[in-house]
């Protein structure tokens, strides 16, 4: 009787032991989403958090679990049982181990609230002990601050980054620095930012609800329509981080992404000085220059940017260093040599370690993107497969109201190769 009931309790808490192991291993700890391996502050608070959490969490399934098993031990049924009556008689409650109860959950209750309210007040802000008071900083220029004037501090020498959220990508821009989308100066998809130093993320959405979230460095907050919000982060190490919209909205938003490229900040100010670069001619009579032309006979200038080229469109991606960038459609896709990747990640045992930009996989990508994306049609007719179902690429007729829902735009194999060889140019 009691070695089947003790065989019974073992298998049925194997299977949540193996689960439970499953999230311990080493290898899911250097995934490259992963809350269990914080690289900053923001994240490091949570994850502390979630620990406290946890642990308090198992300290009570061990008192009420063990409970329970002494009281199913001690009481069970026994030999000679059969002749005591079969029920016994109700109990009238005792006062001391009721209140005892609701005093110990209530406690238990304090006990998370305590850290949770102090992490919710620690990830809302830059708090002053980031703030930096050194005289000048290489990318933008700092005044002495004290924690006196914290708030004009936290204006003027904290790095700013909007964060606007679309159908489906992320568009950051540097205020302080002129990279924004009015400057035709915006960055899509990476946002780069350097080491060590507290960064103010501004959200806002110019469509429907977003989250951003980089699990290793912080998140999660909602860009919201018509409202703003904000959080910081900082990064403690350098190396390229993978984020991800974590709300839904809409047909891609499961291929949402984003990457944030921590450099050191002497890197950073050179990053913000190519950043304002325009892009450089092309050659006349080459693949790129035809491609150049039909970039504008196809339409993608009505909304795409390339500084130095075109200027007209502000609705999509800015495209005047797309080639330098290591992800296209919304880092859905990636423009590294994958094989590469994988080497180095586990050389470096890594996930934030990255090889460089891939000529060919960037072409190849570009050709698939470009060629299946949207309204394309395929030589029946048929609306191709997309590689981001629903996205908006070539909704240019939305412009073109006289060939409304009789656009349709088709690429040959040859103007999809010249295509890509005039945006490999812009680096
Ligand atoms: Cu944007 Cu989900």
């Amino acid at each position: 009787m009691f070695s089947r009931f003790f065989s019974r309790v073992a298998l049925l808490a194997a299977p949540f032991l193996a689960m439970i192991m499953v999230g311990c291993s080493k290898a899911d700890m250097t995934v490259r989403q992963s809350t269990l391996d914080p690289k900053g502050p923001v994240a490091q608070v949570q994850y502390d958090l979630f620990m406290k959490t946890v642990w308090l969490v198992v300290i009570l399934f061990a008192l009420v679990g063990g409970l329970l098993v002494y009281a199913v031990i001690k009481f069970r049924f026994r030999a000679g049982d059969e002749n005591k009556p079969a029920i016994v008689e109700d109990g009238h409650g005792n006062p001391l181990i009721e209140i005892g109860l609701i005093t110990a959950s209530i406690g238990a209750l304090v006990i998370i609230a305590i850290p949770t309210l102090t992490a919710i007040w620690y990830t809302d802000d830059v708090p002053a002990e980031s703030v930096p008071t050194s005289k000048l900083s290489v990318w933008y220029p700092r005044v002495e601050g004290t924690r006196e004037n914290y708030a004009k501090a936290v204006e003027e020498q904290v790095l700013e980054v909007d964060v606007i959220g679309k159908q489906w990508w992320f568009r950051f821009e540097y205020p302080q620095l002129g990279l924004t989308n009015d400057a035709k100066h915006s960055v899509p998809n990476e946002m780069v930012i350097p080491k060590g130093v507290a960064v103010r993320i501004n959200l806002r959405s110019e469509d429907v609800i977003h989250s951003f979230w980089v699990p290793k460095i912080a998140g999660k907050v909602d860009l919201m329509p018509g409202r703003k919000n904000h959080m910081w982060l900082q990064a403690r190490e350098t190396g390229h981080y993978y984020g991800q919209c974590a709300e839904f909205c809409g047909d891609s938003h499961a291929y949402m992404l984003f990457r944030v490229e921590v450099v050191e900040p002497a890197e950073f100010a050179k990053w913000v000085q190519r950043q304002k670069a325009d892009a450089a001619p092309v050659v006349a009579g080459s693949k790129a220059d035809k491609g150049k032309a039909l970039f504008a006979a196809k339409s993608c200038v009505m909304c795409h940017n390339v500084g130095g080229h075109f200027g007209a469109g502000a609705f999509a991606p800015d495209l005047t260093h797309v080639a330098s960038r290591k992800s296209l459609a919304g880092a859905w896709m990636d423009n590294r040599d994958l094989k590469e990747q994988r080497a180095l990640e586990q050389k470096t045992n890594n996930t934030e370690s990255s090889v460089a930009v891939d000529p060919a996989t960037l072409k190849a990508n570009l050709i698939k993107w470009i060629g299946s994306s949207g309204t394309s049609h395929d030589a029946n007719g048929k609306p191709t497969k997309d590689v981001k179902p629903g996205n908006r690429m070539h909704y240019y007729k939305m412009f073109n109201v006289a060939g409304l829902n009789e656009t349709k735009q088709t690429f040959t194999a040859e103007e999809l190769d010249c295509l890509a060889e005039y945006l490999l140019t812009l680096k």
